[in-house]
Order: C-alpha cells, then structure tokens, then sequence
C-alpha cells in the first residue's frame, strides 16, 4: 500500500455522514461503530479524584458545546478559545468547537495578561471557555463571549453548566471538509509577534496515522500524554490523536510529581506514555529507586517530544522503567509527526513517517543542513493567519524549511544538531525573544533588550535576558528583581525570564537587529564566530 493511498484509506475511515470532521471523529466516530461505552476520557484530579467519560458522553457533551456556541451566535470558521486547566471541560470545548465548524485555539493557563490579550486580539476570538479564578487572574480581556466552567460565572459572563444543560445533546455536526480550518495554534519565530498557525480537519488523518506508526498507539491502549493542552502536543496528542485512534486518555490535572507520576502510571496501567525530556531528566535526577516500588509493568511504547533527548535519558529509561524513550520530532506548523526513532537509538532522532520526504538542505562540510520537508501531507499548516509573507517564507524550491539543523548518519537516520534561528525552547515550550524582549522594554528603566536561551541541565534552556539602561539608571539588585518581577507579571510564569543581567550596551546588526547570537556566545564563553555583519564598535 503506497503512502497516499494509506492517507487515502484513513481519511475514508474516519469520515461520517457530514464529511471530515477532527471532533466528530474523535468522539462520534466511536458511538457511530458501537463503541460508545468504551472509557474514552479518565481525568485524575489534582486531589486524585476520578472521573470517567465514555465515547458516548464525550459525543453529548461536544455536541451541547456546539449547540451553546450556535445559540449565542458564534458561526462556523469563527475562533473558540479555551483557557482552562486539565479539566475534562477542556476536552468537551475541544470538541464541540470542532462539531460546530469553528476553529478551536487553545491558550497555555500559565500565560500572563499580556500573551493573552496579544493571542485573542491576533485570532479575533468570538469566545473563550475558561474558569472564574482564570477570568479574574487574567484580567480584563476583550472577547465578546466568556463561558465559564466550574461555576461562579462573573457578571457579564456565561455559565457553562447551564449552557450545556439547556443545549441539544444531539446536533448535527457540522458538515465540513478536509480543507476547512480546525486548529489555530500560536508559535513563536525569532522576530515580531506570534504567529497563529492554522491546521485544516484534514490533519486528523496524519494524526492518526502517526500516532499508530509512532506512537504504537492501538484502540483500547490507556494512553497518557504529559503535555498541557494550552501546547499543540498537548491538544494534537494529549487529545484529539488517541481519541480518533480509540484510544483511553489519561488527563492529570496536577503538577509534576515524581511520586504521583509512577503511581498514576501504575494506578491507571498506562501502555502508552508521551512525554518531553525536562520531564524525563526530573524523573531521572529523581533516582532509580523510586520507580522500582512502582509496578510500571504496563508501559508498552515510551515516546518523547519537543527538545533534544539526551543519549543517557534513552539508556536510563530502558535500564530503569523497562522501556527506552523513542524520539520524535515535529512542530507546530507540520500538524503531526514528522520524525521517530523506532529502535530508540540513542543520539538519534529518526527516520521520517511513512509519506513523509525528508532531507538535509544546503550541508556543509559536516553535513548539516536545514532539515527540509515535501509538501503537502495531510497535517501541513495551511498558513499564519493573515501573514502570507511569513507564510510564503516557510517554502522554497519546493520544501517546507523547519528552521532546525540536522545531519544524517551513514544509517540514513536524522540527528538533531540545534536551531538555525534564535527561538528558545524551555522545558519544550517553544518562545520567541521578541516577546519577552517587547515586555521588558515596557519597564521605563529599560533602554534595549535582547533575550537568549541559556543551556540548563534540567530544562533544557532557560530564558535569559540581557537589558541596557536608560541614562541615569543604576543596576542594582532590587533592580533585577523588579524586573523580573514586570516580566513575571506580564507574561507569566512560562514565558517569563529566570536570569537578568545589565550590559552597558547590546549588540547590533548593522541594519539594527540585537545579536542575540553573540550574546549568547559570551553567556557560553565560545568564540564570537563571524562578526562581519556587526555595528562599527558594538562589540
Ligand atoms: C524542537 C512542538 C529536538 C525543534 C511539537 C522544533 C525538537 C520545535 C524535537 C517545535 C526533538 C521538537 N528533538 N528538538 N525530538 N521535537 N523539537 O512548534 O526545534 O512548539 O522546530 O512543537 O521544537 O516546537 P513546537
């Protein structure tokens, strides 16, 4: 069977009677085939409290979602926003908004009023699901429809609940096809704001289809995946991948906890775990007896996500859980998996998907090059929203570029060598400097700054910011810590800087631009490398 013809063969499976559509073959999918009893959602709650939802309640609930959404008049191809914790609501929301043909944007709870404000203006959100304590947290923000789940809807607000009780439990989905919008993530790139990438319903086919290829995945296979929804892993495979595959999800609402983990891996006997690398070095630096009280017999297929997986998380995880971690490797704008490493090779990322062309662009006399990839697959983005420029500049002679460098070994498998752009990736999350820079600047002793990722053993890179002062300005510690305090609380905890240093003045390109480039070769102590495009006496 030739690739396309596999696609060809997926998309009919999970096509229904309206079409394709990413909600409806998540949760009706499995009611239509007679598997509506089947667990299709086990929520842990921060307090280990259960709850169960089947494939049959998920297809009601998505579909009084969609009806809510109707009746207040949000339509089709318009933009739903959650912004909740990991709750099942999250889920209904998800989906419902899918059923009803908008397009669902998911928000990151641990984003300050500032990345919000900035993501709903930038998606002209009609409607936001969210809670009470988040609305209030968050401050004002400028969307017409906030529906709150939980309960204790502020004025002005809706109540979700009663939304939900007062909708049909039986619309009919939306008929849409495979080209419609369904999924608008924000990312980061190194310059202006973030960009908003839309997926179309038809990239639930290459979900599926990698999520079987990559990830093992196998229908009534318990399968949990680390990552928060407010990240694309976390909605592409924290969510809609396992439930289309049939999968039962696992949705902890807590934080990371060496101890809970294992025993929520051994409560729940989860076969398929999808994880990130700072997870995995937390796991690792906390010891190897720890897991070996657990009974973590169930685990089947380990994958990871999001950030270079260290060669020694690979060998631990096999000595220590049984199973080695498989890389992966994807981004926002490829929708799916593009990359996996199925011997869990370590060092290695992998070979590409089946359907999938891969290649090292322009290598140099190492081999490395940009890794480039064919168009279309199924998952592609169809583009920034209302940025055909920034769009345009992700393809040329005929590949899609992903702005990472790689190399291919002898064995014809793919090695992550780093970034070609400035982009940070802390804990996995993947942030532009300039968001982070435009914040600081705010801060009226500020007169420039330039933000870095600093290598970190735990989390992969911490942001870092370097700022010069207005004159007049005197550095001090309680300086630094105002500022990281500004930037704590316009951006939130997951964007914001962990280090601040002061430089009498940043380096530029001549055309203006910071070097971050340099600055972080000073942080790192290595050679400054080409200088040539330097400002006169900026060095
Ligand atoms: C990086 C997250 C090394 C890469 C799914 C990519 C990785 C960016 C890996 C996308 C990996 C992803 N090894 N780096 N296995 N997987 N990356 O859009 O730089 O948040 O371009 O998508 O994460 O980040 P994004």
């Amino acid at each position: 069977m030739s690739d396309s013809s596999s696609w060809a063969a997926i998309r009919a499976e999970l096509s229904g009677p309206a079409g394709l559509n990413m909600g409806w073959a998540a949760a009706d999918r499995h009611v239509a085939l007679g598997h509506g009893e089947a667990p299709a959602l086990r929520w842990v709650g921060r307090d280990g409290a259960e709850r169960t939802l089947t494939y049959a309640d998920l297809a009601e609930h998505s579909s009084r979602f969609a009806d809510a959404l109707r009746r207040l008049g949000v339509r089709r191809g318009e933009t739903v926003f959650t912004l909740l914790p990991r709750v099942p609501d999250l889920v209904v929301a998800l989906l419902g908004t899918l059923k009803a043909g908008c397009v669902a944007a998911p928000l990151y709870a641990a984003f300050g009023p500032e990345p919000l404000r900035l993501r709903l203006a930038l998606g002209r959100a009609r409607a936001v699901v969210t809670t009470a304590a988040l609305w209030r947290r968050k401050g004002p923000l400028d969307v017409p429809h906030a529906l709150i789940a939980g309960g204790d809807a502020p004025e002005g607000t809706h109540d979700l609940a009663a939304l939900l009780g007062a909708a049909d439990p039986q619309v009919p989905v939306a008929p849409t096809g495979p080209d419609d919008p369904a999924l608008l993530h924000f990312t980061s790139g190194t310059t202006g704001a973030p960009k908003g990438a839309l997926t179309a319903h038809d990239a639930v086919v290459a979900q599926v289809a990698s999520a079987r290829a990559a990830l093992d995945l196998r229908p009534g296979d318990v399968y949990w995946c680390t990552a928060d929804p407010g990240w694309v892993t976390g909605t592409v495979y924290g969510v809609l991948a396992p439930l289309a595959c049939g999968a039962t999800v696992v949705l902890d609402e807590g934080d990371f906890d060496t101890a809970r983990w294992y025993g929520l891996i051994e409560r729940q006997r989860v076969a398929v775990w999808y994880s990130t690398p700072t997870a995995i070095r937390l796991l690792m630096r906390a010891g190897d007896d720890l897991p070996r009280r657990f009974d973590l017999t169930s685990l089947r297929h380990l994958a990871s996500v999001g950030e270079p997986l260290n060669p020694e998380a690979v060998l631990w995880s096999r000595r220590t859980l049984g199973r080695p971690f498989h890389d992966t490797w994807w981004q926002t704008e490829t929708g799916s998996i593009m990359l996996a490493n199925r011997d869990a090779t370590p060092g290695v990322l992998g070979a590409p998907l089946p359907g999938i062309g891969a290649e090292v662009w322009r290598p140099d006399a190492e081999g490395v090059g940009e890794l480039v990839l064919r168009p279309p697959w199924p998952s592609l983005f169809r583009g920034y929203l209302d940025d055909p420029a920034r769009t345009a500049a992700c393809f040329a002679e005929g590949w899609y570029r992903t702005g990472d460098l790689v190399r291919r070994g002898a064995d014809g498998l793919f090695r992550f060598v780093g970034r070609a752009d400035d982009v940070i990736k802390a804990s996995g999350h993947r942030i532009g400097p300039f968001e982070v820079e435009s914040v600081l600047l705010e801060h009226p002793a500020v007169a420039e700054a330039g933000v870095i990722g600093k290598p970190d053993p735990v989390a992969g890179e911490i942001v870092k910011a370097f700022v010069a002062l207005k004159p007049g300005v005197a550095w001090s510690d309680a300086l630094a810590a105002e500022l990281l305090g500004h930037a704590r609380r316009r951006l939130g905890p997951a964007l914001a800087p962990k280090e601040i240093a002061v430089a009498p003045s940043l380096p530029h390109t001549r055309s203006g631009k910071i070097l971050r480039r340099l600055l972080k070769a000073r942080e790192l102590g290595l050679p400054e490398g080409d200088l040539s495009t330097l400002e006169d006496g900026a060095g």
